[in-house]
């Protein structure tokens, strides 16, 4: 296949740079070393041998996504719980025998840190995960286990430095998690599908890339094709958002069977701005890939385009951050073609400002 002109922009190194001048394709591409450094970063952080019989993960956006990744890690295997809360406030039941992170790449949103003193208060074994900031400065003062993620880099460019401790450290406490081998695998995986997907493997090739070219002009609508890959599909939805600055939705079969297919038929004559993102998986379910199929039949013909990505890899872990990893990268390439800055999220730093936030 010839690249179209637009295209060409991702196959130029100087123009990528010109482009994306924080260097968030470069970050996107060490997702699969990030995940090895993650999962060392807490090997040897001092513990409570406790194990909790409940799992909170506080965070907000970039940091609130790897507690929903630890949910469905978890969910196949482990005995206990794992909520994810995206407030101010824990639910009632948080005390003694519950395990809190405390997320934020800063240190310093204030959903977050109101969250952490709930957990403080209620006697919860606290682990802030954090590069510093206020949150730091708490729960070193508190005698909470901290652990330090590196500085400097956009929240949402460190997911795995934000998921993978959480998963030492509920392996660590006796709640089954993901092993050596499958965070090797992951890691390995990932660095492979960079050379794939990756802005050094030409357009004509590349399915990353030409499945942005396709969402130019479009309104992304990203579905999992399983509840259990639907934080990959909101990581989708909130790349796009931030990277692209595109709106975007998602949702995950097979609920949006009884209620947003019928959504679909609204427009007569169809939705042709509204392209479809299907993420697949082998582990999706026979009435799972039923469900795509008929809903491709049925609602998706009125989309512009229907796309469908495959996970790749064995474990659940590189089947999960295969895919994520294609996500990131789509969410940047759509930023070059349409000539926008992948990093600044200007308008999320002057709603923080203006509630006064540090
Ligand atoms: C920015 C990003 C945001 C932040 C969010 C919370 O890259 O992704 O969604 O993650 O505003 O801030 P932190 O992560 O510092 O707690």
């Amino acid at each position: 296949m010839r690249p179209n002109r637009y295209l060409m922009v991702l196959d130029d190194r100087k123009e990528i740079a010109r482009l994306d001048p924080g260097g968030m394709l470069g970050l996107v591409q060490r997702l699969g070393a990030m995940t090895a450094d993650g999962w060392d970063a807490a090997s040897d952080l001092a513990l409570d041998p406790v194990t909790p019989r409940a799992v909170i993960v506080s965070g907000m956006g970039g940091s609130g996504i790897g507690g929903d990744l630890l949910r469905a890690l978890l969910a196949p295997t482990a005995a206990v719980p794992v909520i994810t809360v995206r407030d101010y406030r824990l639910p009632a039941f948080v005390g003694r025998d519950t395990l809190v992170f405390a997320c934020s790449y800063s240190g310093n949103t204030e959903e977050t840190l109101a969250a952490y003193q709930e957990a403080h208060a209620a006697g919860a074994t606290v682990v802030a995960v954090t590069s510093g900031g206020a949150m730091a400065g708490f729960a070193v003062t508190d005698g909470h286990p901290v652990v330090r993620v590196p500085p400097g880099l956009p929240p949402r460019a460190a997911l795995p430095y934000m998921l993978m401790p959480l998963l030492r450290i509920t392996g660590r406490l006796g709640i089954d998690c993901v092993t050596d081998s499958e965070v090797r695998e992951a890691s390995a995986l990932l660095g492979d599908l960079v050379m794939r997907w990756g802005p050094e493997r030409p357009s004509g090739e590349n399915p990353a890339k030409s499945l942005a070219a396709a969402l130019q002009g479009a309104f992304p609508v990203v579905y999992a094709s399983s509840s259990l890959f639907e934080p990959v599909a909101q990581r989708w939805k909130t790349q796009l958002n931030e990277n692209s600055k595109v709106f975007a939705c998602w949702n995950a079969f097979p609920e949006l069977n009884h209620n947003e297919t019928v959504g679909w038929e609204g427009v007569l004559g169809g939705h042709p701005r509204l392209h479809a993102v299907l993420l697949r998986d082998r582990g999706e379910g026979v009435r799972n890939a039923l469900r795509v199929k008929i809903t491709r039949d049925l609602s998706l013909r009125r989309a512009g385009g229907v796309s469908e990505v495959w996970s790749q890899g064995t474990g659940l872990l590189a089947r999960l951050l295969s895919l994520v990893l294609f996500g990131d990268l789509v969410s940047v390439y759509l930023a070059l073609l349409g000539g926008a800055d992948p990093t600044p999220v200007e308008i999320i730093s002057e709603i923080k400002r203006r509630l006064g936030g540090r």
